[in-house]
């Protein structure tokens, strides 16, 4: 039987998502908004394009969560994004209510779905999604780490003119400005990075990683990044589906494992058809221990507002 991959929110990471998904032939999509006719229009446009792009997925676009029923995953994207001014706890309140209330009619109707979260602050909205749906940890899952081990890559790639292909990254921490490039564990072909540049080389990488989105986010002036945001999710749905058990950076939550429990950190993690199969523990320096330590504190505080907002709404 086909797999069935929904997702939620039809704007530009949600329709990414859903094109390369079908473009892989993963399984049949279903695209989903609260706005009438978009995800319709977009799900037949992409429809349109099997016969050329060579897939037979089908395509749905709908607003009613009964076309959701028994998804194998979910991948969120439902949100608004941040207005110039506003606060990252006035953001989190907003996304907070629709990521509470999509993961509520989800599991209404999918016993048993896998569910990544990419509606931002992520760290938050995903311990949300656990929180609200009740899965096992190992089937709830954000994506942060394979998009900033890209964005990584790429500026190692440009800086030593290699290919990207022999480019690896690690990217640990919160999804935002305390996330953790470890410049150790970054590597060409197999060389650490530390042994090819200098550390001024180094520290400016680290710090366009870190300004990755945001770098983005001027550049279009309306709107953020979304192609390699929606090709990190297909990375990821591929790797469950596939049972590939891939290493990659993710979102996971954590049970002891770096010295924190109960928040949802970027983690390196084995992703299989059981969701994530292990969480990795990499050996740390003090001060990667420290900058990784800095970046759960400020998870922490995220996750407490969103306790706040589910006992005031409780
Ligand atoms: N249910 C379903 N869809 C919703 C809901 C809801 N309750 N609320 C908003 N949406 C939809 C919007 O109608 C829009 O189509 O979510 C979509 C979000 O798309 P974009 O605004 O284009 O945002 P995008 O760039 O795709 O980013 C998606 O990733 O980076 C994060 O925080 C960012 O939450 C955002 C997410």
């Amino acid at each position: 039987m086909r797999r069935k991959i929904t997702v939620v929110g039809a704007g530009q990471v949600g329709t990414t998502v859903a094109q390369l998904t079908a473009y892989k032939n993963l399984g049949n999509v279903v695209l989903i908004d609260i706005v009438e006719g978009v995800p319709q229009g977009k799900a037949l446009d992409l429809q349109e394009s099997g016969c050329l792009q060579v897939f037979d997925s089908v395509v749905v676009g709908t607003n009613d969560y009964k076309d959701t029923a028994d998804s194998d995953i979910v991948v969120i994207t439902a949100g608004v994004p941040r207005k110039p001014g506003q606060s990252r706890s006035d953001l989190l309140a907003i996304n907070a209510k629709i990521v509470k209330n999509v993961t509520e009619e989800i599991m209404k109707r999918s016993s048993n779905p896998f569910i990544i979260v990419v509606s931002n602050p992520l760290d938050a909205m995903v311990y949300l999604a656990k929180k609200v749906s009740k899965l096992p940890k190992h089937r709830v899952i954000g994506m942060a780490g394979v998009l900033d081990a890209a964005r990584f890559r790429t500026f190692v790639s440009l800086e030593l003119d290699c290919s990207l292909v022999d480019v690896d990254a690690m990217v640990l921490g919160g999804h935002g400005d305390s996330m953790v490039p470890l410049p150790r564990y970054t590597t060409v072909s197999g060389v650490p990075i530390t042994d090819l540049m200098s550390q001024e080389q180094i520290g400016r990488l680290v710090d366009r990683t870190r300004n990755g989105g945001a770098e983005i986010v001027s550049l279009l002036k309306n709107g953020s990044a979304f192609l390699a945001p929606g090709a990190s999710v297909v990375k990821m749905i591929e790797a469950v589906l596939l049972d590939k058990k891939r290493i990659m950076p993710c979102t996971a939550y954590l049970d002891g494992e770096y010295g924190w429990s109960g928040i949802f950190f970027g983690v390196p993690v084995k992703l299989g058809i059981s969701g994530i199969e292990k969480v990795i523990e990499l050996k740390l320096t003090e001060e990667e221990r420290k900058a990784l330590d800095t970046s759960a504190e400020e998870v922490k505080r995220q996750i407490a507002e969103v306790d706040a907002l589910l006992a005031s709404r409780s």
